[in-house]
């Protein structure tokens, strides 16, 4: 099973940008705790980051074909980005969105999310802990 974990603009600066919101664990950290999941969960997982919408909409094409499922944190691309939406509905394999911080919480620009719409679920609040469990949950999904 291959899995593409695709994090969004802004997301290189965890650990020093806002780390109230987002925690102090650096993305590389993110990364190595998805890694010592995937490992036990005997999934081949990739991760990425991009900051511009062009770059994830290109990644989530490659996906097409490569990979059994996508683990997306679109950043602040999900609450207005329908072309990314588009792009998630056009590849057809299960994606799930992740959001460190809980958007139903935080300002009315981020309590919608255009791609969310298009995935096949949505973690937000857990904080990184949420990508373990899209992991899970994506195994689950692709095992049945
Ligand atoms: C985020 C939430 C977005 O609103 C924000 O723009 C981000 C991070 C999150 O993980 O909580 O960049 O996607």
């Amino acid at each position: 099973m291959r899995v593409l974990v695709l994090h969004g603009p802004n997301l290189n600066l965890l650990g020093e940008r806002e780390p109230e919101i987002y925690g102090m664990q650096t993305l590389a950290e993110i990364d190595a705790t998805i890694r010592t999941a995937a490992t036990e969960l005997s999934v081949d997982v990739r991760s990425e980051q991009h900051g511009s919408e062009g770059a994830i909409i290109e990644a989530l094409h490659a996906a097409r074909g490569n990979c059994d499922g996508a683990i997306l944190n679109p950043g602040a691309y999900a609450h207005y980005s329908y072309a990314i939406a588009d792009a998630i509905a056009a590849i057809g394999i299960p994606v799930i969105e992740v959001h460190l911080s809980n958007i139903a919480a935080r300002e009315a620009f981020r309590r919608t999310s255009v791609t969310a719409a298009a995935c096949r679920g949505t973690i937000s609040g857990l904080g990184a802990r949420g990508y373990v469990l899209a992991l899970r949950a994506l195994t689950e999904l692709l095992s049945k």
